[in-house]
């Protein structure tokens, strides 16, 4: 399931991660929290810290359009995340922002935040510090976009979640509320093409990632098929 050579020294040896990367909206969330709960192990969203980090940006005043800008300021918010699967959290600074993190504000300047070396670089730190200080004795599931191919790359299981466009964007409306499903959908493919054309860690196919189309199947559906993919490297 890994491309990593056989002598390769294994990033997190004896610990069971789950990398799963995908589009926005495609049910990641939602899988791995359900998979997580299940199999009694954490859960990491790393898109709330690329989040976070992009809130702290807009509350300070830097330019998110100006990488040098973005990058000077990029160590000096304390993010932390807590990995419980029933209650996740994200503070910054000490504030809770998990509800300010979902702004369309933020939804709009996350990309381009992401698109910094220098912050991928300060979150990719943070990201192997938490994965490795969280996942004894059972394990974590980590969502991302770049989880298979740069934060794990040596992950026992890798999932690459896709669905349909409309179909992400009428979830997306449907959980946030919003009645323009197109703008929403809009706003996803807009997204999309940022993550995926970024020079560093792009939104990509990892290595022995097996890649599940979502768009036809209910989450529990998605959930059970992570859940006995783990069961098999486990046994
Ligand atoms: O999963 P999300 O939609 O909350 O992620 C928000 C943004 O964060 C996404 O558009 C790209 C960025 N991101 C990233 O670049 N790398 C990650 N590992 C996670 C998220």
């Amino acid at each position: 399931m890994t491309s990593t050579p056989v002598d390769a020294p294994r990033l997190f040896p004896d610990r069971l991660v789950v990398a799963v990367d995908g589009t926005s909206g495609s049910g990641k969330s939602s899988t791995c929290r359900g998979v997580a709960t299940r199999l009694g192990l954490r859960y990491l969203d790393t898109g709330a810290m690329f989040r976070a980090m992009t809130w702290w940006m807009l509350q300070h005043g830097v330019d998110v359009h100006d990488p040098a800008a973005v990058a000077a300021r990029c160590a000096e918010p304390a993010i932390a995340s807590g990995t419980d699967p029933s209650a996740p959290t994200i503070t910054v600074d000490g504030t809770d922002v998990a509800v300010a993190i979902r702004s369309d504000e933020v939804t709009a300047a996350v990309s381009p935040v992401s698109t910094v070396p220098e912050v991928r670089a300060r979150l990719l730190a943070l990201q192997r510090a938490i994965i490795g200080a969280e996942v004894e004795p059972t394990g974590i599931v980590v969502e991302g976009r770049d989880i298979g191919s740069v934060v794990v790359p040596d992950a026992p299981v890798k999932l690459f979640l896709t669905a349909d466009a409309a179909a992400r964007a009428s979830r997306r409306a449907a959980e946030s509320g919003a009645t323009d499903v197109a703008a929403t959908e809009q706003s996803l493919r807009s997204r999309d093409a940022i993550d995926s054309g970024r020079a560093t860690a792009p939104l990509l196919l990892a290595d022995g990632a097996v890649q599940v189309d979502t768009t036809g199947y209910t989450l529990e559906e998605v959930v059970e098929l992570v859940v006995a993919m783990v069961d098999r490297v486990r046994s």
